[in-house]
């Protein structure tokens, strides 16, 4: 059981943020990791449409054997995971815009969040931002367009500068003084979005904190993969392998892109 692997999916490359912070954690773990590049972006589907790609996501991943699923996109989980809880009995480990700290930390009590529309307009999302944001005011923004640049490998272009230019602009006219990434794929925007925030802006993202629940939950389920030797690392895409491929560079030796009709 425990050398099964671990199931990670995203509507594309977003999620490989948190498959990195995952790897960092639990280098011993097998992961299998499924990139439904095709269907992204999921920020603009029905909730209904969500929770049907999900769960072929899901038992694409349970058909490999995989002993826990992470939805690595906030997307998903904010309009899915409750359902998929329902609909199966692995454990699934979710990713939601990390409100709570941002609220805590923050001075101004203005916190931005940039995400797609589909996790702004949940209803997860909204009663996460009522039990943790007491005495905040939460700037919302759609971050319209910047998943399918990011996929596109379009990170740091003018066009992706312009386009966060103008969403920036509301949240720092505001005040805020912590900007939450609510979306997968946006840390790979945090070196231009660092360029173009006042350095008292402080970024936030869930990543490390998606590693390390998944690490409490295989703990605590006594599912981790006590080998000594380090994990098999098998990826999936439904486009180019090459467009997956390059947001993996350097981070392991045993990576494998493979396309995939899905
Ligand atoms: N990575 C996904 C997220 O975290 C992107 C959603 C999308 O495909 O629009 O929300």
């Amino acid at each position: 059981m425990n050398g099964q692997p671990l199931g990670i999916f995203d509507s594309g490359v977003g999620g490989t943020s948190i498959w990195k912070e995952i790897h960092k954690l639990l280098p011993h773990e097998n992961t299998i990791y499924l990139a439904d590049s095709k269907n992204a972006p999921y920020g603009e589907k029905s909730e209904e449409e969500i929770l049907q790609l999900c769960i072929k996501n899901t038992d694409f991943l349970l058909g490999k054997g995989c002993k826990l699923i992470v939805v690595a996109c906030n997307t998903a989980t904010t309009n899915a995971i409750d359902q998929l809880r329902k609909l199966y009995k692995v454990p699934f480990i979710g990713i939601e815009p990390a409100i709570k700290p941002a609220a805590l930390l923050s001075r101004s009590k203005i916190v931005g969040i940039l995400a797609t529309k589909g996790t702004l307009n949940s209803k997860l999302f909204h009663s996460t931002a009522d039990n943790h944001a007491h005495g905040i005011r939460i700037i919302e923004q759609e971050g319209t367009g910047l998943v399918p640049l990011i996929e596109e490998g379009k990170i740091d272009t003018e066009e992706t500068r312009q386009l966060l230019i103008k969403y920036l602009k509301p949240m720092r006219d505001a005040g805020i003084d912590h900007l939450v990434l609510g979306c997968t794929h946006y840390p790979y925007l945090i070196p231009l979005l660092k360029e173009l925030l006042p350095e008292h802006i402080t970024i936030i993202d869930s990543g490390e904190a998606v590693a390390r629940q998944t690490k409490f939950v295989l703990e605590k389920n006594g599912t981790l993969n006590g080998t000594k030797e380090i994990g098999r690392y098998i990826f999936y895409t439904n486009t180019e392998a090459s467009t997956l491929s390059r947001f993996l560079v350097d981070s392991a030796d045993k990576i494998e892109v493979s396309h995939l009709e899905f």
